[in-house]
């Protein structure tokens, strides 16, 4: 099998196969991962570049990690430190990395469609969305699928709920494609100010803005971190107060009468959208997420490597 599409731009580009095709492929990586030696030689001479325009610990590690397992040969570029501070635009930057013969790239940016707009550009270069702006983080999506799918057997039927801040999140759109795609019920909760109202109808999604009555609904609950980077105006009073309004307690969970799994995409702000005691509990998957992550974007890497090798 192979994936419809010659990039990874959003989840909203991929079919269902498409994503059971990329879960399923992550799977045997996970198990190569368990190995005493991790590298295959799936990708040896092909070049990777990864750019990074804006800041990442996980996505960036990650996907660098994914690349030396499989062989591939890696670039690793940030806006910081290069002649992006000299004026050269996004395009120039990309040609002039991929005339040194470069097959793929990974990139990070702040604009949202920047992906979109280098594929448009270079159609012969895979393209992997590593997060832009406020649009997708499609890699992320793929890995909270497999982490829940490894916790509680399959997304089908299941009731996934996003706590928080929806509205500058490209995690929580990700998710919400990719859940709903999959046939998962999906919730939203937090402030109304960070929810945008076109989001109900548009994506078929419900939304609770009692974070207990959410909570009860749920069989899993993915926390988000406020973006105050992208915020450009108040919109809530504080964080103490966001905190007693939509943070994830402890006594929050102990008023549940059932045990849900706690997901977390990092960052975490701790004592903002959630208390340490839940982060760091046996509920919580925050770091199996983490683990996934290199399995997952092996086989995003593998699979685009395919296409592009046709
Ligand atoms: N989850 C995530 O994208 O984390 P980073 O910003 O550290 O890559």
């Amino acid at each position: 099998m192979q994936l419809s599409t010659n990039h990874l731009l959003g989840i909203k580009e991929l079919t269902k196969d498409d994503i059971s095709l990329i879960l399923s492929t992550a799977q045997q990586f996970k198990e190569v991962l368990q190995r005493p030696i991790k590298k295959v030689p799936s990708l040896r001479d092909v070049t990777i570049v990864n750019l990074f325009y804006e800041n990442s610990t996980r996505t960036r590690i990650s996907f660098e990690l994914a690349e030396k397992r499989l062989s591939a040969d890696t670039i690793n570029f940030a806006a910081s430190g290069s002649s992006v501070s000299k004026g050269e635009t996004l395009l120039d930057t990309v040609n002039n990395i991929l005339s040194m013969k470069v097959d793929m790239v990974v990139m990070r940016h702040s604009a949202s469609g920047a992906p979109h707009f280098l594929a448009k550009h270079l159609p012969g270069t895979a393209i992997v969305n590593a997060g832009d702006g406020i649009n997708e983080h499609p890699t992320q999506a793929l890995l909270d699928a497999f982490s829940i799918i490894e916790r509680i057997g399959s997304l089908e039927g299941k009731k996934i709920l996003l706590i928080g801040d929806i509205m500058h999140s490209r995690v929580a759109l990700s998710n919400i494609w990719l859940l709903k795609k999959m046939g998962a019920e999906v919730m939203l909760s937090g402030p109304p100010t960070l929810i945008p109202t076109y989001i109900k109808e548009a994506l078929g999604v419900q939304v609770e803005y009692n974070l207990l009555k959410a909570l009860r609904w749920c069989d899993v609950a993915n926390v988000l971190r406020i973006q105050l980077e992208r915020q450009n105006q108040v919109l809530f009073s504080s964080l103490r107060e966001y905190n007693l309004s939509y943070g994830l307690t402890r006594k929050l969970l102990n008023n549940l009468q059932k045990e849900i799994v706690i997901m977390h995409p990092g960052p975490i702000n701790r004592g903002v959208e959630i208390d340490s005691d839940v982060a760091d509990s046996n509920q919580s998957i925050i770091l199996q997420q983490v683990e996934n992550g290199v399995a997952v974007r092996m086989a995003v890497l593998y699979l685009l490597a395919g296409k592009k090798m046709e």
